[in-house]
């Protein structure tokens, strides 16, 4: 049997992506290894979001080479983000990173995972691939995902679309993944509930612009969303989602949205419904009205503080997370001092800073100037991040002397980790005393929801003991 180990760089999306490649690469008989020495075929989802992302994959091709000397059969594969057109090395028209990468075999776009049998034959016309159905794989959310990433047996990603309509001027999403399109809501719901049965007790929705679900230019013109009428579908979903509860299912996270698609249905959805969490990750990209324009962010922080307002009205005590991204073109001391402000207004409990990394063909990279220095990206992005450090450690405190309600991941001895409502780590340990207690759990505490009184707060994390 075949062999093939997955290498996974990047957003939850790219993980989601790797684990419906597992489902169709044993369908394919290939088997799993977590050893690349031991691979036949070694397949590298990639993440083109900054120039690093990329270079990680292209700083494993030394190593690659090596290999390929020991065992000329490996193939080696790479998909996601970096790839602008499925083919393998003796297809006609080739991928462009084929001339940056010798070892590269093939590339592969992600939606495209039905042709990689055929890639697959191209490179090595003898390897026995078994006859598969392949109309049953032409739909990419068709194929089922292994839900294993992470090794969670308690909460899953579940995406509801891909790509992005949104071209934010500093973006690569929109060309690597292209248009938005939404997954059906049958498709989305079967596949929850086949979760809730197997035992998950979180399921994360997942898209680039999650919230923006079934308005897309797609989606218009779908008769799945066309019966819904003036109903938000993504307010639709999370409803339906809520309904699982009576089968077991208790947490359901999304992410990311963007600001534009928070309507006021979704606060109240959010507010209302039992499995939705007090915990919110809304990217802001810039705390500066004119950077905002730039980047084609269509709000202004004004609108982004109004519907912190409405959440924080409606779910009074939300965890707000965001994203950042420092040093843009043209960004001026007084602009990033702006962002600064803002983020402490905004009270953010925790947030990816990115410096700005200019990404080939998008509207920045053709019509702007990258013309931040490096050094000044690099202090930017310290700075932020030490308010980010203080806004995180206050944030922690509030939960101290509180009882968290913990789904809990994994447990080492005594020692168990898992996340509360707001999406904080919490570990606990279970004493002698809880040990008793704990009984009441059948002595298996992890994938089960308990209640932690926490003592006091470490880095990033939570501490507490186990209440019964
Ligand atoms: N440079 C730096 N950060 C970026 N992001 C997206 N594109 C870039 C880029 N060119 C960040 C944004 C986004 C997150 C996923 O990555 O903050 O929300
Ligand atoms: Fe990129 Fe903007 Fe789309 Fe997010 S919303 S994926 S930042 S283009």
């Amino acid at each position: 049997m075949p062999t093939y180990h997955i290498q996974t760089y990047g957003c939850q999306m790219n993980y989601s992506d790797s684990e419906r490649m597992e489902t169709y690469l044993r369908a394919l008989g290939y088997k799993k290894t977590d050893n690349q020495k031991k691979a036949d075929l070694i397949l590298f989802n990639t993440c083109s979001i900054r120039q690093k992302a990329e270079d990680r994959v292209f700083g494993q091709m030394k190593k690659i080479e090596n290999l390929k000397k020991n065992n000329p059969k490996l193939m080696v594969a790479i998909t996601g983000c970096m790839i602008r057109n499925s083919s393998s090395r003796y297809s006609p028209q080739r991928d462009k990173l084929f001339n940056k990468i010798r070892e590269l075999d093939i590339a592969l776009k992600t939606e495209d995972l039905s042709c990689l049998a055929s890639l697959v034959r191209e490179i090595n016309p003898d390897i026995k691939i078994p006859k598969i159905k392949e109309e049953n794989l032409k739909d990419y959310f068709k194929i089922k995902a292994a839900h294993n990433t992470f090794n969670s047996k308690t909460q899953a990603f579940l995406p509801i679309s891909n790509g992005c309509d949104k071209f934010c001027t500093y973006c690569i999403v929109p060309y690597s993944r292209g248009r938005e399109k939404s997954r059906k809501i049958e498709g989305i719901l079967k596949e929850a509930e086949e979760l809730t049965a197997n035992g998950y007790k979180e399921i994360t929705l997942i898209g680039q612009t999650v919230n923006s679900y079934g308005k897309s230019c797609y989606d218009k013109d779908n008769k799945n969303f066309e019966k819904l009428k003036n109903k938000d579908p993504f307010v639709y979903l999370l409803e339906e989602m809520d309904k699982l509860r009576k089968k077991g299912l208790e947490r359901v996270r999304f992410s990311s949205p963007h600001p534009m698609d928070m309507s006021d249905e979704l606060i109240d959805a959010m507010a209302k419904l039992k499995t939705q969490m007090p915990f919110l990750h809304l990217p802001v990209q810039s705390g500066d009205n004119n950077v905002l324009k730039i980047m084609n962010r269509p709000y202004t922080i004004e609108q982004y503080r109004k519907i912190i307002h409405k959440l924080r009205k409606k779910i009074p005590d939300i965890s707000i997370t965001t994203d950042i991204i420092v040093g843009f073109c043209g960004e001026t001391d007084k602009e990033f001092q702006n962002t600064c402000g803002f983020f402490e207004e905004m009270q953010f409990e925790h947030a990816y800073i990115a410096q700005y990394s200019n990404r080939k063909g998008t509207t920045a990279d053709r019509f702007m100037n990258d013309d931040v220095p490096q050094k000044i990206k690099k202090l930017r992005w310290e700075k932020l991040n030490n308010i980010l450090e203080n806004q995180s450690k206050k944030a922690l405190k509030r939960f101290i002397g509180k009882t968290s309600h913990v789904l809990v991941e994994v447990q080492k001895g005594k020692i168990c980790t898992g996340r509360n409502e707001h999406f904080k780590t919490v570990q606990f340990k279970i004493s002698n005393k809880s040990k008793k207690r704990s009984e009441k759990y059948s002595g298996k505490i992890p994938g089960k929801i308990v209640p932690v009184l926490v003592t006091g707060s470490k880095e990033w994390i939570l501490e507490g003991e186990l209440r019964i």
